[in-house]
């Protein structure tokens, strides 16, 4: 089946609670509003967009653990960023990181207006070479938080990563874990990124360190708490 095809179907099925979800919850404000227009408008990847539900999620999370350091992997635009930085305490660090160099500008564009100068460090560059020699070494506090949204095949890489960083009753939420689709049934695909995905959701459900709930909100949340 045409991938493009597959994706839309996948999404149309689940269209109308996630409507109804987004109808009932607060919408984004003015300036995510013109991120996502001018994600739209300038990039054909805009599906990449986290999308209000999950912004909104991942702020209250941050709010909910008074966050103070975080890491994000995969910023693209700087939509999820600025949801986490929103909140995170005041004092709060995130940094972000993207080996996108043409979404460099719009991050920093946005985290400024946003007013997440001081609070956003947005790095550019291969993820897996910038956690362990640029990230980890200059963290301050160990992470509450970790977002992994990036290259599907290296997800297990990422959380081996992070890991001994996070403090204990600290956070790894991992993005795109239901693949639309392709990771249960019928249609499940044979593909590195699908096979990236399945090897992750196993992994971390065995591992005796954490607790794991996959939450089928989106595109499905693995959301981790290290014990
Ligand atoms: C799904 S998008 C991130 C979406 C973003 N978190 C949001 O919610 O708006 C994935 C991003 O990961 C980046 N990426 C992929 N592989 C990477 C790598 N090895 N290192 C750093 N960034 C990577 C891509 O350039 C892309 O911008």
């Amino acid at each position: 089946m045409d991938e493009l095809f597959e994706k839309q179907q996948y999404q149309t099925t689940n269209r109308q609670y996630e409507q109804y979800a987004i109808d009932h919850s607060m919408p984004d404000d003015e300036l995510l509003s013109e991120l996502v227009r001018r994600t739209h408008l300038s990039f054909t990847t805009s599906s990449m967009l986290s999308g209000m539900l999950q912004g909104r999620l991942l702020q209250m999370f941050c709010q909910m653990i008074g966050a103070k350091t975080v890491l994000e992997i995969g910023t693209y635009t700087g939509y999820s960023s600025i949801y986490m930085a929103r909140g995170m305490a005041e004092d709060g660090i995130l940094h972000t990181v993207d080996n996108n160099p043409e979404v460099a500008d719009i991050v920093d564009e946005f985290i400024t207006r946003a007013g997440f100068s001081d609070n956003i460090i947005a790095h550019q560059g291969n993820a897996l070479e910038l956690i362990p020699k640029i990230i980890i070494p200059t963290l301050d506090a160990p992470l509450d938080l970790v977002f992994i949204d990036a290259d599907k095949e290296n997800y297990i890489n990422y959380y081996e990563l992070c890991f001994n960083n996070v403090r204990k009753g600290g956070f790894i939420i991992a993005d795109n874990v239901l693949w639309y689709g392709r990771v249960f049934g019928e249609s499940a695909h044979n593909d590195k990124e699908t096979k990236g995905i399945t090897a992750f959701n196993q992994m971390v459900k065995e591992d005796p360190r954490v607790e794991n709930l996959l939450l089928p909100i989106r595109d499905g949340l693995m959301i981790l708490r290290k014990k």
